[in-house]
């Protein structure tokens, strides 16, 4: 099949390079120069494991080609995917500006029938609008083709997209039209084996799909994230609780663990989304409002730990991050808990040693610069550089090597020992064995005093 996909970041890229992958043959459009420019030579914009070898193999084969402009498509599409960002606006509504320009420029190029296909989250009703604007723009070349548009939102998580695109769970497919029933079934069955995982819906049933999936989700997150706020408060370990209910059949284990707030590029704007179409919409969005409420809240809880460990004041203190990234796996910074952490930290005259096994370029992109220009961040190239003179370990994301740190090299090499870990990775009691002070989340004990007078003895203050 000949697809086209307009929009090569985290879903277009690996949409196109699994379906290329697969045989097809498939061309990666993006208005991104420098990008595309990239993209040709073999270097790829984001970290995605496996992917890069996957692109490259593909375009060496001549099943995969990147181009800027929608002029250079072959206009011999079967099936054209929207893949584009749908940010969120001022408001926090999804941004549908990117996507109603790929409609416009599908509109003025195609020239036979094709299904196009919303991959990109959009609020309900988006494919109606979609379907508008491509027809007003066959109508302003005098051409009255047939197409139809499709939704098949994406769910792959970053760090494991080529896993997720390859071995779904299911696929989600809302249309109206049997032919591009047949060609939707065409296209994912080599993916699937067999048509049980796709479930076919209305059009705006699929679209609101995979905005209740996301803040499902959110949801549960903030739930465990409310939970362990009020364990630490009552001595209860979340850890415990957490197992305890999670091999409950009813609520089953995934997506409990607590931590210090989910970002990324999806479940954030995604939420928020929600709350706008609910209250268009007349809903009031109690819920939702919870999530976000909570979430927020959340990325509040590492700093005001530190604060509680060493004073409002930070001035002189050395913070080793480790994480920068939404999640492991993936070089994806939007969002982050470790951007308020940082940011907090700085802001209250702490030094932070930060390091992440893929997403530093970034971090050097998008942090202020003035901070590195001052040295009041520092992004080191490996984890154990992050702690040198440190005053404490913060773990932000739990990429694997930070799962089994090599306590001795790091008391050779900080200051004070002290480890508060934002994703409950430590086993508190080994942590405190091995002479480190420990601060997880909701794990039912707060110690803070100690370590406050030994900084103080530290810097020699009063
Ligand atoms: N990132 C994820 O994990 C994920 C998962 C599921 C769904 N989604 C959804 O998929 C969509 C894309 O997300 P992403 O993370 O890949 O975004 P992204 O920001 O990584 O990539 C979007 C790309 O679209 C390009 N673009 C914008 N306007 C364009 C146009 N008119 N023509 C061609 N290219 C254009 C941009 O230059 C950019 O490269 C969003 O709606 C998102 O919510 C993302």
């Amino acid at each position: 099949m000949n697809i086209t996909v307009i929009g090569a970041g985290y879903v277009g890229l690996v949409t196109g390079a699994c379906f290329a992958e697969l045989g097809n043959h498939v061309t990666c459009v993006d208005v991104n120069e420098s990008k595309i420019a990239n993209l040709k030579k073999g270097i790829l914009p984001i970290y995605e494991p496996g992917l890069e070898p996957m692109v490259i193999s593909n375009m060496n084969e001549g099943r995969l080609q990147f181009v800027s402009s929608m002029s250079e498509i072959a206009a011999d599409s079967h099936v054209i995917f929207i893949a584009v960002g749908t940010p969120s606006d001022k408001d926090g509504a999804a941004d549908i500006q990117y996507v109603l320009e790929a409609a416009r420029n599908i509109g003025a190029h195609i020239s036979q029938y094709c299904v196009v296909v919303d991959k990109s989250t959009v609020p309900v009703g988006m494919a109606d609008q979609v379907d508008n604007v491509i027809r007003e723009e066959l109508q302003k070349r005098g051409l009255s083709l047939r197409f139809d548009v499709v939704s098949n939102p994406e769910f792959l998580r970053e760090g494991a997209a080529i896993e997720d695109f390859m071995r779904p769970d299911r696929v989600i497919i809302g249309l109206e039209s049997n032919n591009a029933k047949s060609i939707m079934l065409d296209l994912y069955l080599p993916i699937l084996r067999s048509p049980e995982r796709i479930y076919f819906m209305n059009v705006k049933d699929a679209e609101m799909t995979k905005y209740a999936a996301n803040a499902m989700l959110a949801t549960r997150i903030s739930f465990m994230n409310e939970m362990s706020v009020l364990c630490e408060r009552m001595g209860v370990d979340i850890e415990n609780v957490r197992i305890g209910i999670g091999s409950d059949t009813r609520i089953g284990s995934a997506f409990l663990n607590p931590g210090c707030g989910y970002g990324g590029s999806c479940f954030p704007k995604d939420v928020r989304a929600l709350v706008k179409m609910a209250e268009r919409n007349g809903v009031a969005p109690y819920i939702l409002h919870a999530v976000e409420k909570r979430n927020f809240e959340q990325k509040r809880v590492l700093p005001d730990k530190i604060v509680n460990v060493f004073g409002e004041d930070l001035t002189g203190v050395t913070l080793g991050v480790w994480g920068l990234s939404f999640k492991p796996g993936t070089d994806d910074m939007r969002e982050a808990s470790s951007l308020v952490l940082i940011e907090e930290a700085i802001r209250r005259g702490a030094c932070v040693q930060a390091y992440d096994p893929a997403a530093v370029g970034v971090a050097g992109r998008i942090l202020p610069s003035e901070w590195m220009d001052s040295g009041k961040l520092k992004l080191t190239g490996h984890q154990y550089d992050a702690l040198k003179d440190a005053d404490a370990l913060v773990l932000v994301t739990e990429w694997k090597p930070f799962c089994y740190p090599d306590m001795t090299a790091m008391k050779n090499l900080m200051r004070q020992f002290i480890i508060f870990d934002g994703r409950n990775q430590y086993d508190p009691k080994h942590i405190r064995a091995a002479g480190f002070e420990y601060y997880g989340m909701g794990r039912g004990e707060v110690n803070y005093k100690r370590a406050a007078l030994s900084l103080r003895e530290a810097v020699g203050a009063e």
